[in-house]
């Protein structure tokens, strides 16, 4: 019988070696170790044996059963690298071809007006800032003059990870990021996602996106803030494109703006479109506050420097008179096929 085992393992591990297809490889197991399987069919003979073969003959047909299920194993990754080589053989890629280029015109809105926003500060020389979205509460609040029991935190909650780190409110924090890094002249602007504990609807929503602008030299004034926003909404709306700043208040801005451009439904008469005021906010404004500069290393004696918040959402509704945020974050097809 030790024979007979001997035979079965040397056949099965033989047959096994030359296998290259996994259907193959289970009807090996089939026949060698199932129910109905060789070995199977000699161990049932077993009974004919003394008491004294019994255990060792049992101990090497153990050994058989294992050592053919290692053989499956390893011959199964065999089979399955071997597979997969060839499939990737298949999937080469030719560097040389030429790209499959952007279908024209199928950006999502949001992008369009991004563009063109970026352009336009591009060409009037500033540059293009990032900031983390998970941000530490003291550039999102604490270095924006904003101390933990600020009443003008409560306008802005938001998704908490620890005490200390939260989902960014404002595209702000980005301001004392670059301010620490570098120093002026300092010309910036900083896209990006901003979340706040909103419920949605058709003006609100708890992930939206803003435009952060920073600028911080010698002799900067209100006269430039001013300027630089006329000429950006007069490139984004056409030369008519009037705005309007009304005194406001932001702790890390003083003096601090919000600015309105003028509606182009009734040219500032007022109309449905702007609720009877004739002009539309579209974003918060004001000079840097000189504790925001020292907070980053900054002289207030020597440099000054004006900043903005622009809503990106905004722009692209008045941009194509889209009256339902919602749509601009809902991705349906016959929506964004529009663009
Ligand atoms: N961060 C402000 C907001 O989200 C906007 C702002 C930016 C105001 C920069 C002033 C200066 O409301």
């Amino acid at each position: 019988m030790k024979q007979a085992l001997e035979n079965i393992k040397a056949s099965a591990l033989n047959a096994l070696e030359s296998c290259q297809d996994v259907k193959e490889l289970e009807a090996l197991r089939v026949k060698y170790l199932g129910k109905k399987g060789d070995l199977t069919a000699i161990l049932k003979q077993m009974g004919g044996l003394s008491a004294d073969e019994r255990p060792l003959i049992g101990q090497i047909a153990n050994n058989v059963r294992t050592a053919i299920e290692n053989a499956i194993t390893a011959q199964s990754d065999k089979i399955k690298v071997f597979m997969l080589e060839k499939s990737l053989q298949n999937e080469q890629i030719d560097v040389t071809l030429p790209g499959k280029s952007q279908p024209v015109g199928k950006l999502h809105p949001l992008n369009i007006v991004l563009n063109e926003v970026k352009d336009i500060f591009l060409g009037m020389g500033f540059d293009i800032a990032e900031g983390p979205e998970v941000e530490f509460d003291y550039y999102n609040f604490e270095a924006l003059n904003l101390p933990p029991d600020h009443p003008a935190r409560d306008t802005q909650d938001t998704f908490y990870i620890t005490e200390n780190i939260l989902l960014r409110t404002q595209t702000s924090p980005v301001q004392v990021r670059v301010m620490e890094k570098q120093k002026p002249p300092i010309r910036i602007i900083c896209p990006g996602r901003v979340f706040r504990s909103d419920a949605v609807d058709a003006t609100h929503s708890p992930l939206f996106h803003q435009i952060e602008g920073l600028v911080v030299d010698k002799g900067i004034t209100m006269a430039d803030l001013k300027g630089t926003l006329e000429l950006l909404m007069k490139r984004l709306y056409g030369d008519e494109a009037k705005i309007r700043l009304r005194p406001h208040h932001f702790p890390f801005t003083e003096p601090s703006a919000e600015v309105d451009v003028m509606c182009f439904n009734c040219h500032g008469s007022g109309c449905k479109v702007c609720k009877g005021e004739g002009y539309i906010e579209l974003l918060g404004a004001g000079m840097v506050h000189p504790k925001v500069l020292s907070n980053c290393g900054i002289d207030p004696e020597v440099y000054s420097g004006f900043a903005f918040g622009l809503g990106l959402e905004r722009i692209v509704m008045r941009r194509y008179g889209i009256t339902d945020m919602r749509l601009l974050f809902e991705n349906d097809l016959r929506f964004l096929n529009q663009f």
